[in-house]
């Protein structure tokens, strides 16, 4: 099977996560567009959908899926989407779409992260993905020398800026062996808006396409 179809086996079997007659909160990326196109098919049996992105947005209401602000909803019973890495206890680096800080406001909402991956996505340690962190542009080159400090090479992603209209820098050469406490340590920096880690908001289970079929992991 490709990578592709991995991503949508997954992006199928997350249905089965969906409450019936609830809100969904909705992540960002290809695998997740999976879970859009599947959720298109149940689109009468849920109320709707809270979107980490623009492009999500568009892809939900193109299905005519009703879409609704996260400041409108107080929690959701689930949050599904895709990670960049997944570790064995449900950590995640997330912000390769550069939708990151949206993501974690959503999966705050929620009461459950379900993670949907292809098998390349699960990893013994974080850190061969650059690490995205959306930041204020004034304090770019000041949080790129704190990560140098810790072993780090950060770069601007030339050329984007978040849907909030920050710029995000992607951090090479880390080892993030306690996701947990340099998740917290990078938010304390000045001019940090987001760190994609996500170990705060880790995975409560994570739907791992697999050639062989869907794993399920739980954390
Ligand atoms: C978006 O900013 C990311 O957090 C995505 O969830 C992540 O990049 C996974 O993307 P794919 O599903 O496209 O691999």
């Amino acid at each position: 099977m490709t990578q592709d179809e991995l991503k949508a086996l997954v992006g199928r079997a997350a249905l089965e996560h969906v409450a019936e007659g609830g809100w969904v909160g909705v992540g960002t990326g290809s695998t997740v567009n999976h879970f859009i196109d599947a959720l298109a098919t149940m689109k009468h049996r849920i109320r709707g959908a809270v979107s980490s992105s623009e492009a999500s947005t568009a892809r939900l209401r193109g299905h005519g899926i009703e879409v609704v602000d996260a400041a409108a909803v107080d929690r959701l019973p689930v949050y599904i989407d895709g990670a960049d890495e997944i570790d064995h206890r449900g950590h995640m680096v997330k912000g390769g779409g550069a939708a990151l800080t949206r993501e974690k406001i959503v999966a705050d909402l929620a009461e459950r992260f379900v993670c949907i991956a292809d098998e390349s996505k699960l990893v013994p340690v974080l850190g061969r993905f650059p690490l995205p962190v959306e930041v204020i542009p004034m304090a770019a080159p000041q949080v790129a020398r704190r990560f140098a400090a810790l072993g780090g090479q950060a770069a601007l992603r030339v050329g984007v800026l978040t849907d909030n209209g920050h710029p995000i820098l992607d951090v090479r050469g880390l080892q993030i062996t306690d996701p947990l406490a340099m998740e917290t340590e990078i938010n304390q920096w000045p001019g940090v808006v987001t760190v994609g880690i996500f170990a705060r908001h880790r995975a409560a289970v994570c739907l791992l396409g697999t050639p062989g079929g869907v794993r399920t992991l739980t954390f």
